[in-house]
């Protein structure tokens, strides 16, 4: 089965084709230079640059795999959540090219997505403990297949990503921020006490980060020296250029902070689930340094193997799609042309239509 992904829920514009498990190959433009300049992703001009790269990427895909049109069986994309016109962007072409091939179409959610990930280089070992960390969510899940999640805990503010862009920002770094002060971190000791480790005084397995932002901002504060003076050099940021050793000592702390709290959180729903055959840790944040290295400390105390995927499968890509999609539509899971997009903060409902059928030479799923 070749099954196309798109991926368009944020500012990365990907799109990949997966054949039985295997990547064909891949496209990705990414637009952080363009929001770089605001600081964030500005959700009107990211739609725009998706609406503008998604033909042009799609040639470019077939072109590269060598792969026809026709030879695509199933077109996935992520439905959310994410910027709803940016997924509604990735909605409309997908829906266009399912039909106009006679291809089956299935929705995506992102956060399986993520999830899945590591699949693409091996097979996943079910029942798996997942955290997934990522700029929009923190969250922990109990995956019993390719399909089947059961949220177990969630960020009830922000989430580990978006901690890490807001210090990032009041360091004056380059949005999105994480990668830099995980760098930085690295060049620093950690400071103990010198933040909390927050919301632990409960029972349950979901997480806060506002406080822990809080308490960063209140010590960058009273030492403005810590922050560039102007928005820093990408390159000359990750070379340590104009880093203190203060600098790197608070990165390299908050790291810590960030990297203990998923740990011990996700300890409590290994305790609460009990055995489990795998450990999952995906999204744009298990590309952190510190948190890789400290969820494998935990996979092995809990003696479990931890599938963290590549760096490039970590952040947003369209291989990740393509091969939730495939999964998807193997387990007979799909949509019609009704399939809607899911905005951050709204639940993804299971509305997919097991064994649809499709009109010969008519193109997208109808159901039956
Ligand atoms: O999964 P992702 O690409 O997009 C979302 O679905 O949100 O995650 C993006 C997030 C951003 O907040 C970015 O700063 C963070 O992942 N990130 C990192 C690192 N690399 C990316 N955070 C900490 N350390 C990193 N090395
Ligand atoms: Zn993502």
């Amino acid at each position: 089965m070749r099954c196309l992904g798109i991926e368009t829920s944020c500012d990365e514009t990907a799109l990949a084709l997966v054949d039985n498990g295997r990547l064909l190959g891949e496209v990705i433009a990414t637009q952080a230079e363009v929001h770089a300049l605001f600081g964030g992703v500005v959700p009107e001009i990211a739609s725009r640059e998706h609406y503008r790269l998604l033909g042009p990427l799609y040639d470019e895909l077939l072109a590269k795999t060598g792969v026809g049109p026709r030879d695509i069986d199933v077109v996935a994309v992520a439905r959310g959540p994410g910027l709803l016109g940016c997924l509604l962007t990735g909605l409309g072409f997908a829906k266009g090219l399912a039909l106009g091939l006679g291809a089956r179409l299935v929705g995506v959610n992102h956060l399986h997505a993520h999830l899945l990930a590591p699949g693409l280089h091996g097979p996943i070992a079910f029942p798996a403990l997942g955290l997934l960390v990522s700029g929009g969510h923190t969250h922990i899940y109990r995956i019993r297949s390719d399909t089947d999640f059961e949220l177990l805990g969630r960020t009830l503010d922000d989430a580990a990503g978006e901690a890490y862009d807001k210090v990032a920002k009041m360091l004056n770094l380059p949005y999105p921020g994480g990668r830099f002060v995980d760098a930085l971190g690295r060049r620093g000791t950690m400071v103990p006490d010198m933040f909390p480790r927050p919301y632990l005084e409960n029972q349950n397995c979901d997480f806060s980060f506002s406080g822990l932002k809080t308490a960063v901002a209140t010590h960058i504060a009273a030492r403005e020296h810590l922050r560039f003076a102007a928005l820093a050099d990408p390159d000359a940021a990750l070379a340590g250029q104009g880093v203190s050793q203060e600098l790197a000592d608070m990165c390299a702390s908050f790291n810590h902070a960030v990297a203990d709290t998923l740990r011990i959180k996700l300890q409590r729903a290994f305790d609460r689930v009990g055995p489990v055959a795998s450990c999952i840790v995906a999204g744009g944040v298990a590309a952190n340094s510190f948190v890789r290295g400290a969820m494998a400390l935990l996979a092995a105390k809990n003696r479990v193997p931890l599938l963290l995927p590549p760096l490039e499968l970590c952040t947003d890509n369209g291989a990740m799609i393509a091969y939730a999609g495939e999964r998807l539509a193997a387990a007979g899971l799909f949509h019609g042309l009704e399939l809607d997009a899911v905005p951050r903060g709204k639940p993804i409902p299971w509305d997919y239509e097991a064994g649809c059928r499709r009109l010969p030479g008519k193109g997208a799923c109808v159901t039956a």
